[in-house]
């Protein structure tokens, strides 16, 4: 008896061991890997999860199945992994969103979005129990949507991306208990340990630079009885995503373990790092050619030397000693003229109220990016608009479009924008000849816009007031998702910078009623303007267009009318046809004039307009109010 329980110990203890644990000192051609989207192993051994190519998952996995519960309803085994990773981004301030080490069911997550999830959740399936997916974030995008820290956080995250605990990267000391900071995102190589312990249900995860011994004290500490989490069988591996800017995310070696100690990675056997993509390659013809070359220079160096005058002037930029600090920030104008070839007609996306915008692809990385010239000649202000600047360029929102930098020149300032290729909602809204949007589509864009704008309101550091809100600064990104863009730039104008603008900027229709008096933009003001663009949706009509006589007609009395008649529903694009939902279309009509109502106290707020659009909160009735115009007069 004792034998035959001996006997079948072993045997259960072999068949457990046959895949319960491994090491990659380096992937150099390693076996057992399951990889999938942007993910591959370089030629030096390195894992990469992703690549060059935006808006793309990737997902790396150890291939076979691991056991994490000796059954269906027994408790989570502990097990604990160390990794060594290293995260390179396209440009210092923004790169990808990050990536996490994944514990799922599946190997096959294609399902992800391949935007905002981090490879592993869609808008559906994000934060459903049904996922049974643990993961353990390294975050380098600060996503409102899911309550990030900042833009550089560790957390774990239990089948949602609203992370259970989370907190800035960072590891303590051993020698004086402080913690200390990590940037994710240097390209140095930072080694992980997550620990789950079964008995205790804790999860730990720590992180410390490479070759530092594991510090005593984890960063995060999660108590957390994953039973009803993990499944029996479950994949361990490592998953990423790009967004419009990509980060290279390398895995330099990883060890796993169930039920016992962690196999220690040998640091000194991992393949290096690449030098950064731009670095001078090296090579033995260099010591031949140098000489040769070196005396082609003296030769050239006259004519090199007035080819730099000619291109000082053409490239010339203006920099002051206040802009040290945004450097980061800053594109240089020689950058940007060769994006849009000398800022050429053929590049011209359109004329808007700012300046003219070019269309344009980063030299070196290929990025697409949306190019404004700006012209201002005042000195006045500049400095704290370019603070702004940068500080929106950390705003980062999927239903904003995203600012990417600056460059300034004499008498213009230059602001560089992530690239929208479906163009301006106005134009699929107003254009004769182009296809039209069906209701779908219009009430995806109107929900997103008005999440966008709650995110600028309520939902940032501080509040960030749009001040011009219209269809035509609403953009479309690939996926048909409504951006707003614009966001702050109407402020320089009225701040004075910009030449003879001592009265309001924004757009007729769209202004509040209470600015002609006060000419102060409030949060109520953008919602006066949001219930203005609500209507320019629904009924595919300006907010301001002149009627059948010719006359000037506003769109909010026109529904207004058209509601105390009982007829909202009348009002509507008739190139929508009979291909919408009812329900939907008369939320969004009231919802336009609930909006643009004249009273500033009267409006509801961005966060009560997206539980109506939502359906959490049922649109209160409507109460008639006086015709906006008169109302005007009285104010
Ligand atoms: C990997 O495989 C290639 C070709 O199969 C071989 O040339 C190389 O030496 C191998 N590298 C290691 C580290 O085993
Ligand atoms: C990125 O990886 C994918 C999948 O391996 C590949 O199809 C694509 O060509 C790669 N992109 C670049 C720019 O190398
Ligand atoms: C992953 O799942 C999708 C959807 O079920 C399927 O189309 C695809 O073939 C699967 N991929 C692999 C590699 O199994
Ligand atoms: C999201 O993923 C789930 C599976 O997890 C799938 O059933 C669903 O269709 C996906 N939704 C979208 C919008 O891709
Ligand atoms: C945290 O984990 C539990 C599962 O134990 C989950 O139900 C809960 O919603 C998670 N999310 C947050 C934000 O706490
Ligand atoms: C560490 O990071 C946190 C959060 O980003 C920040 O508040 C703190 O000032 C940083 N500490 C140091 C010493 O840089
Ligand atoms: C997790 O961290 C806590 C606090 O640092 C520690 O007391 C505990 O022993 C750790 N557990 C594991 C499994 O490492
Ligand atoms: C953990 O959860 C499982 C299933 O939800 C439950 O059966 C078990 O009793 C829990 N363990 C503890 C220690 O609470
Ligand atoms: C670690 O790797 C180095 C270099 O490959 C090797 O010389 C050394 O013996 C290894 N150490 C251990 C403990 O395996």
């Amino acid at each position: 008896m004792v034998v035959k329980i001996f006997i079948w110990a072993l045997f259960l203890k072999l068949a457990f061991s046959a895949n319960d644990d491994f090491t990659y000192n380096g992937f150099n051609n390693a076996s057992l890997l399951s990889l999938d989207g942007l993910a591959a192993l370089s030629s030096d051994g390195l894992l990469k999860l992703t690549n060059v190519s935006r808006h793309a998952p990737g997902h790396a996995f150890f291939s076979l199945p691991l056991q994490f519960k000796k059954s269906a309803a027994d408790s989570v085994i502990s097990f604990s992994t160390t990794f060594v990773f290293a995260i390179v981004p396209e440009y210092p301030t923004f790169g990808g969103a990050g990536f996490t080490f994944v514990i799922s069911p599946s190997k096959n997550l294609s399902y992800a979005s391949p935007n905002y999830f981090l490879g592993l959740f869609n808008m559906t399936d994000n934060g459903k129990p049904y996922n049974h997916i643990l993961a353990v974030e390294f975050d380098t995008s600060r996503s409102p949507e899911a309550h990030d820290v900042d833009n550089n956080h560790v957390g774990i995250d239990i089948n949602s991306l609203i992370s259970n605990q989370s907190l800035p990267a960072a590891f303590r000391s051993d020698a004086d208990g402080q913690l200390k900071n990590l940037s994710l995102s240097s390209g140095e190589p930072i080694q992980v340990w997550i620990e789950y312990d079964g008995l205790g249900m804790q999860l730990n995860v720590t992180l410390s630079p490479l070759w530092m011994p594991k510090p005593k004290h984890a960063l995060l500490s999660l108590t957390v009885n994953l039973s009803s989490i993990l499944l029996e069988h479950m994949y361990v591996g490592f998953s990423a995503s790009t967004g419009l800017a990509y980060s290279y995310y390398y895995i330099l070696g990883w060890s796993f373990k169930m039920d016992g100690k962690i196999p220690e990675l040998n640091l000194s056997s991992l393949p290096p790092l690449p030098q950064t993509p731009t670095s001078f390659k090296k090579s033995k013809a260099l010591s031949i050619w140098l000489p040769l070359a070196l005396s082609v220079f003296v030769l050239m160096a006259a004519a090199i030397v007035m080819l730099i005058m000619v291109r000082r002037k053409r490239f010339s930029e203006l920099q002051e000693d206040w802009e040290i600090d945004f450097a980061s920030h800053r594109f240089s104008y020689k950058k940007l003229y060769k994006a849009t070839r000398g800022f050429k007609d053929k590049y011209l996306l359109g004329v808007g109220g700012f300046g003219r915008v070019y269309r344009g692809v980063l030299p070196a990385s290929k990025v697409e990016v949306a190019v404004k010239r700006i012209s201002h000649e005042s000195r006045q202000g500049v400095r704290e608009f370019v603070a702004e600047i940068v500080s929106l360029g950390r705003l980062r929102h999927r239903n904003l479009v995203q600012l990417l930098g600056y460059c300034r020149r004499k008498g213009e300032l230059i602001l560089v924008y992530e690239y929208m290729p479906n163009g301006s909602l106005d134009s699929f809204l107003f254009s004769e000849g182009k296809q039209t949007l069906d209701w779908g589509c219009r009430f995806w864009i109107i929900k997103g816009v008005a999440s966008g704008l709650l995110y600028l309101h309520e939902d940032w550091d501080q509040v960030v007031i749009h001040r011009d809100i219209k269809a035509s600064n609403v953009l479309l990104d690939s996926d048909m998702n409504g951006r707003l863009s614009d966001f702050g730039l109407a402020k320089l104008y009225n701040h004075g910078a910009a030449p003879q603008t001592t009265n309001v900027v924004g757009t007729v229709g769209f202004l509040a009623p209470e600015l002609v008096r006060t000419c102060k933009f409030t949060t109520s003001s953008d919602v006066f303007a949001f219930g203005a663009f609500l209507l320019e949706v629904a009924c595919g009509r300006r907010a301001i267009e002149a009627n059948e006589q010719g006359m000037e007609q506003v769109l909010v009395d026109w529904v207004f009318a058209h509601w105390r008649m009982g007829k909202i529903i009348e009002t509507k694009d008739p190139k929508l046809g009979e291909d919408y939902v009812v329900e939907e279309l008369d939320l969004v009509l009231k919802l336009g004039l609930f909006c643009s109502h004249p009273l500033p106290s009267a409006r509801p707020s961005m966060r009560q307009v997206t539980q109506f659009l939502n359906g959490d909160v049922p649109l209160p009735p409507l109460l008639p109010y006086q015709h906006h115009f008169d109302c005007m007069q009285k104010l």
